[in-house]
């Protein structure tokens, strides 16, 4: 029975250091020292001993059996960190992989037409003037000389909130606000904001735009500083070869008024899509304030003098970035929107 006994370690100790996983270790602690194994077979059998034999064995076996468990243990701990050994190479995090971009937003087409006209202005000396977006009908159009009735409102279908507010048709009410407020200083300002027309919506149409109007007054102020200013304007959006040219057109509060186009910034004057084949694109409407306007506003119109102009930033961006429908500046869509990211300076 020793010699059994001797045997049955030998082949636990063997079995339990082949074992290459825990579930293998597990299967060897079942067969050896399990209910049904071999040991517990021999402590069993303990009843046919003889008395004075039976404590010999009985030692004998538990030492066994505890040598084996020992081992057993010892073989697990092995077992366990070689576990988590190849847990962590399978998890591991390789530190040296690039990051993942995040997502950065860029300033809307719009903003970064409206900054750069900004930015050219207050590097003249303009400051940046801005209204209430629901105005009075006084200041959008009768201190504009367009007296109720006067058949020139219909240039701007209307929205009206009540017979005398409405909302603006353009920022010009802010430049007659700011006129009655410097009670005849002179001005250097831009306007720029939201406007409003009764328009349907179409690819080059919004019922809602954005525009930048200036103003100045003071004394001596002629039509060759406008032509300048706006020849300033033009380089500056479109490229220092570009020209501009005026041709005469109606505004009830300037005059003379003036439609203002410049050299095509694609084709450079030779005709091409995008001027319609005529070498010059349309970009604002402008003129000499008419002097009832500047009457109007407490002005002397003998002592001084002023020119104004609009520009609508939709069309300037259009123009600058070839977009082909002005929805597309409203819709949110960050297939469009992200498109001026890389170009963000
Ligand atoms: N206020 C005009 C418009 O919105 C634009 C303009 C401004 C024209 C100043 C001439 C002078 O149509």
């Amino acid at each position: 029975m020793e010699q059994q006994l001797k045997q049955l370690e030998q082949e636990a100790l063997e079995k339990l250091q082949a074992a290459t996983s825990l579930k293998e270790l597990n299967e060897v602690r079942v067969a050896y020292l399990g209910k049904k194994g071999p040991i517990t077979d021999l402590l069993k059998g303990m009843g046919k001993l003889s008395p004075e034999e039976r404590p010999k064995m009985g030692a004998l076996v538990n030492t066994v059996r505890e040598y084996v468990t020992a081992e057993l243990e010892k073989k697990a701990a092995v077992l366990e960190e070689q576990a988590i050994q190849e847990q962590l190479e399978k998890e591991s995090v390789d530190v040296t992989l690039p990051g993942r971009k995040i997502k950065t937003g860029n300033r809307h087409p719009l903003t970064r037409v409206i900054e750069e006209i900004e930015d050219l202005f207050v590097s003249m000396g303009y400051e940046i003037a801005e209204g209430p977006e629901v105005e009075k009908d006084y200041y959008n159009f009768e201190a504009l000389n367009l007296p109720k009735g006067h058949p020139a409102r219909d240039m701007q279908d209307t929205f009206y909130i009540t017979e005398e507010t409405l909302l603006r048709t353009h920022t010009s009410p802010v430049q007659a606000r700011t006129m009655e407020l410097k009670k005849g200083e002179p001005i250097r300002i831009i306007c720029p904001g939201k406007v409003f027309r009764r328009d349907n919506d179409d690819a080059t149409h919004s019922h809602q735009f954005m525009q930048i109007e200036g103003l100045v007054i003071g004394e001596n102020i002629h039509m060759s500083d406008l032509k300048g200013t706006l020849d300033a304007l033009a380089k500056k959006m479109f490229g220092e070869e570009r020209e501009i040219r005026l041709r005469p057109s109606f505004f009830p509060f300037t005059e003379p008024s003036v439609e203002v186009d410049v050299s095509c910034h694609k084709c450079g004057g030779s005709g091409c899509n995008v001027c319609k084949h005529t070498g010059w694109i349309e970009i604002l409407g402008a003129g000499m304030v008419h002097p009832n306007v500047l009457e109007m506003a407490g002005y002397d119109s003998k002592k001084v003098s002023g020119f104004a102009f609009g520009i609508g930033a939709e069309r300037i961006a259009m123009l600058k970035y070839g977009v082909d429908d002005i929805r597309h500046f409203y819709t949110n869509d960050n297939r469009f929107l992200s498109q001026f990211h890389r170009t963000e300076g």
